[in-house]
């Protein structure tokens, strides 16, 4: 992982009473610098314990605004405000049919799953086999069961489920595959860090489809992992 700081992995001394102040004060934070706006997702973040998906060795760490390793090749668990973003961005919402394409910790996926609520779907892909069962164990232990969870490689997406309403790639990629943006219902948006060529930053996009065709906007500028895979 190159461009952030890291810190030493440790044993864990933070009490759930330390870590629950500082997930508030966190959420403040998120709110104060325009990235939380919805009360449905200030909810999903209050009541749900990023500490719970964060390896014992950094989970000290977990409010800190840096990626955190996982096991797997490459994984992280993401910065806190960039759910958020990417949440916020998305518009997601109760009822949605959600596809997460990189499970990483299983945050995000528990995130989601509070956001769409009972009427909705959430559907998170992950290549790396340690990866996606470091995920599978946190969800299990918090007690998300309602999620679909699929070991693959997410370019291909899942088909089985789609159309979906909303899309987030947590990985970055040259180009969207094309089986994403054809499992996108027409109205609906994908997010995702795309790579400049011949540059070092990435831009945060969010893709809309409509029967014109796909409109793409720039939202931000990001640094997220590779995309592995047919299509990395
Ligand atoms: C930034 S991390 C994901 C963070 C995650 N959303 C969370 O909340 O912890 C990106 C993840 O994408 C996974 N990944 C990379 N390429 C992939 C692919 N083709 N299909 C599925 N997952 C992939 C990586 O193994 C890694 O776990």
């Amino acid at each position: 992982m190159t461009g952030w700081k890291i810190p030493p992995p440790k044993r864990p001394t933070k009490t759930e009473e330390e870590l629950r102040k500082e997930r508030e004060k966190k959420l403040r934070w998120l709110v104060k610098h325009g990235y939380l706006r919805s009360e449905r997702i200030k909810n999903a973040m209050l009541k749900v314990k990023r500490e719970d998906f964060v390896p014992d060795a950094y989970r000290d760490y977990t409010y800190l605004e840096v990626p955190l390793p996982l096991p797997g090749e490459e994984a992280t668990i993401s910065c806190p405000h960039s759910y958020p973003l990417f949440y916020e961005s998305l518009g997601l919402d109760r009822g949605d049919k959600f596809l997460e394409i990189g499970l990483g910790s299983g945050y995000g996926t528990a995130l989601a799953r509070e956001i769409v609520g009972s009427n909705g779907l959430v559907v998170s892909i992950e290549i790396d086999q340690l990866t996606f069962e470091f995920a599978r164990r946190n969800l299990e232990n918090a007690g998300y069961r309602y999620v679909v969870l699929v070991k693959g490689d997410g370019g291909f997406g899942y088909p089985e489920l789609s159309p979906y309403d909303k899309i987030c790639m947590t990985a970055v990629c040259n180009g969207i595959p094309s089986p994403l943006l054809e499992q996108l219902r027409t109205g609906g948006r994908l997010i995702a860090p795309v790579r400049k060529p011949w540059k070092d930053v990435q831009d945060l996009v969010m893709f809309e489809k409509s029967e014109r065709g796909v409109k793409a906007e720039v939202i931000c500028q990001v640094l997220y992992v590779s995309l592995r895979g047919s299509y990395g």
